[in-house]
């Protein structure tokens, strides 16, 4: 079939990709001359400082000008289109409403191309990125409005998690498309041919509201679990001596009908989808007359939890970051993306500059490149404080204390690079429980304050104690 995919962000270039891989046409569509350059050259280095996802250069490449073809114009390629994905940015507003800019920029667009298209075969415009319930009606009258003839719309959204696009593609949970009519429902199988009747993937076919609403409530939901380990199961360990997080989570989830997903206690979920999605969705139940009581809830301990680590080393350690330096390892929000929305760093940077530090000492495997559009410091003249380093070393060196904000791999053997390059005391924030081997670190007299743990401090009498109570090993650190 043939598809055009309408921006070529986070969304549209790993769904343009694989659908090219599973046989379509696909033509990815951007009005960013740069993005489309950049994967029209197949370059590894070039593409992966637009989207760095793992697994999707390879297919780019092998793709590009068979299956995906990059265009700032697809004028030509409206006619004998089957499917239109539309996968544009729709970033919050103030007050949590949605910024449907692009969206609605885009589907004028297309639909004046598809007025003026000589052929008239059915066409589905179908939204996948997350927008407001209604959008898709919303849809629908542009299209009339201009008058295009025999389109449909449809709901399709996108549940991948970034990192995880390419794999969770290929076999993902569930597919679920929203639309009217028969017809419109019979293309998107044909698109989807290879979940349809799949023994796994869950197939599901309804309303375009409908749809548009399981992905609100899918990645609110998700945003609650976690937000409930942070603000409640952490603060619990946090709170009163010897409860060992691992076990705590390990008791509870044992339970079948409770999820493990969600469990692992941080600093506070990021990324540009459930910090902005949970705002839309409080603010769509409150133009409907409603109160979303608990969805607020979940909001503001999931941003009070991206800065109160800092708080904590404050009471709980006695640290006084004014004028200190302090390491921060991770600028992403997460493991295997140079992606920073909504990432926990951000509040992270701003409170520490907030609390008087001389220096920031910054480092991150991927988001390096990343951080100095978030950092510029024309906009602040603090962010001048952060030091741009190019390894962990390099980040330790002087520091007077450090602060684990992503959970990249290669921060599990931080112990290593701290006791060859800082000396004590030196105060270890650990925002993701990455430290397996803290309790040796403890003993070597470093002050080790996890999420979900209480500070770990030697006694002055050489035990190990945590507010009086002895403290076992934790084999078990997720
Ligand atoms: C999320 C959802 O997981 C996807 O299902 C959804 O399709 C996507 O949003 C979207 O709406 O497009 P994503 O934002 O890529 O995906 O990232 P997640 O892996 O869900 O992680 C989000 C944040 O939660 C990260 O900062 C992560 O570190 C944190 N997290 C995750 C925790 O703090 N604890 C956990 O147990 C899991």
């Amino acid at each position: 079939m043939k598809a055009i995919v309408v921006g070529t962000g986070y969304v549209g270039l790993p769904h343009g990709a694989i659908c090219a891989e599973y046989g379509h046409k696909v033509y990815a569509y951007d009005i960013n001359q740069e993005r489309i350059d950049a994967y029209k050259s197949g370059r590894r280095d070039e593409i992966e400082k637009q989207i760095n996802e793992p697994g999707l250069v390879p297919i780019i490449q092998e793709q590009l000008n068979r299956n995906l073809f990059f265009t700032t114009d697809i004028t030509d390629e409206i006619e004998g289109t089957d499917v239109i994905f539309m996968c544009l940015n729709t970033p919050p507003k103030r007050g949590g409403a949605t910024d449907l800019t692009y969206y609605l920029n885009a589907s004028h667009h297309i639909a004046k191309l598809l007025a003026a298209r000589t052929d008239k075969r059915r066409v589905v415009v179908v939204n996948k990125s997350t927008v407001p319930i209604g959008t898709a009606r919303k849809l629908e009258s542009i299209l009339l409005e201009h008058g295009a003839e025999n389109v449909g719309v449809a709901s399709n959204p996108e549940f991948l998690a970034q990192g995880k696009a390419i794999e969770g593609s290929r076999s993902p949970d569930r597919v679920v498309v929203g639309a009217d009519t028969t017809a419109d429902l019979q293309i998107l199988r044909g698109i989807y041919s290879a979940y349809v009747n799949h023994v796994r993937i869950r197939y599901i076919e309804t309303t375009p509201e409908t749809a548009e609403a399981i992905k609100y409530l899918g990645n609110t939901l998700l945003l609650t679990y976690i937000s409930f380990w942070n603000g409640v199961g952490g603060r619990l360990a946090e709170s009163f001596g010897n409860i060992r997080m691992e076990d705590l989570k390990l008791g509870v989830t044992a339970d079948s009908r409770i999820s493990t997903w969600g469990s692992f206690v941080s600093n506070g979920a990021g990324g540009s989808c459930f910090g902005k999605d949970i705002q839309s969705l409080i603010y769509q139940l409150k133009q409907a007359g409603n109160r979303a009581d608990l969805l607020e809830s979940v909001y503001e301990i999931n941003e009070y939890q991206k800065s109160y680590m800092f708080d904590r080393a404050g009471y709980e350690a006695g640290f006084n970051f004014n004028n200190k330096t302090v390491t921060m390892l991770g600028l992403a929000f997460k493991k295997r993306t140079n992606d920073m929305r909504d990432s926990a760093s951000l509040k992270a940077v701003e409170a520490l500059l907030a609390k008087g530090v001389k220096e920031i000492r910054a480092y991150d495997p991927l988001a390096m490149h990343e951080a100095t559009r978030y950092f510029d410091p024309e906009q602040n003249h603090l962010f001048e404080r952060i030091v741009y380093c190019d390894s962990v070393t390099d980040a330790l060196t002087g520091s007077d204390a450090c602060y684990v904000s992503t959970d990249w791999e290669e921060f599990r053997s931080l112990s290593k690079e701290l006791r060859a390059t800082v000396q004590t005391p030196y105060l270890i924030m650990d925002g993701r429980r990455m430290l397996p081997d803290y309790n040796q670190l403890v003993e070597d007299g470093f002050d080790y304050l996890p999420v979900g743990g209480k500070l770990l401090r030697k006694a002055a009498d050489n035990t190990l104690s945590l507010n009086g109570a002895v403290v076992e090993s934790d084999p078990a650190v997720a």
